[in-house]
């Protein structure tokens, strides 16, 4: 399978949505993915519901939309409701992570989980089979345009094998810090899914860094 991008909607141009969308929806991009914070799980305050509903008739490409949130499943019918696509929860912010996974599912979404740089690829075990999304943060989560952590090759490798022995079909995630330096090494040690908010939005042509990623 060759792999995805799915540009950070968090890099883009605020004052202009609507031409950041429509050039996504018309590049080689699958996904895009849409960082909700909330101030508590991690120190900064993004966008919520009526940004992701505004956005949503501008484009048919996938809504990949990653919460740093405390509480997730308490808004899953919500994040559906405003378009979400996949929801992927934080490990850290979830208590009862098996049922919120189920609750993701039974809406009708596909179920991400994501780790932080901290927290180990095992801690993953007993729900890997059951997810179709791991989002593997290479960077601290809160912001766009961070450095890339290289000891997430070494997880990427680790989940790859959890992946063989759970039987599970999840796809890895990569993000934060992911450029044109390290995306081919990134997707040559077994990333599904490359997430660039900086790489993309911070270029001088997002179009030509998308398709550049992709290839
Ligand atoms: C960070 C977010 C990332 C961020 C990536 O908390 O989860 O999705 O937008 O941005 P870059 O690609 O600039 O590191
Ligand atoms: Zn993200």
């Amino acid at each position: 399978m060759s792999h995805l991008v799915a540009p950070s909607l968090l890099s883009a141009d605020f004052t202009d949505l609507k031409s950041a969308v429509r050039m996504v929806d018309e590049s080689p991009a699958s996904w895009l993915h849409i960082d909700v914070m909330d101030g508590v799980f991690v120190p900064n305050i993004s966008f919520g519901f009526p940004v992701i509903k505004a956005i949503r008739p501008l484009t048919t490409k996938a809504f990949d939309v990653h919460l740093m949130i405390v509480r997730p499943e308490n808004y899953i019918g919500a994040f559906r409701d405003a378009g979400a696509d996949v929801l992927s929860v934080h490990i850290e912010a979830s208590p009862h992570l098996h049922r919120t996974v189920q609750a993701i599912k039974a809406a009708g979404m596909k179920a991400g989980v994501a780790i932080n740089p901290h927290t180990p690829v095992s801690a993953l075990e007993e729900v890997l089979a059951d997810i179709d999304l791991v989002c593997l943060m290479s960077v601290n989560p809160g912001f766009g345009g961070q450095q890339f952590i290289p000891r997430t090759f070494q997880k990427i490798e680790d989940l790859v094998e959890l992946r063989k022995k759970t039987g599970s079909k999840a796809l890895i995630e990569v993000d934060g810090g992911v450029s044109l330096g390290n995306a081919r090494q990134l997707v040559h040690t077994g990333a599904d899914v490359l997430v660039a908010g900086n790489s993309v939005f911070g270029a001088p042509d997002p179009a030509v860094a998308i398709t550049e990623l992709s290839a």
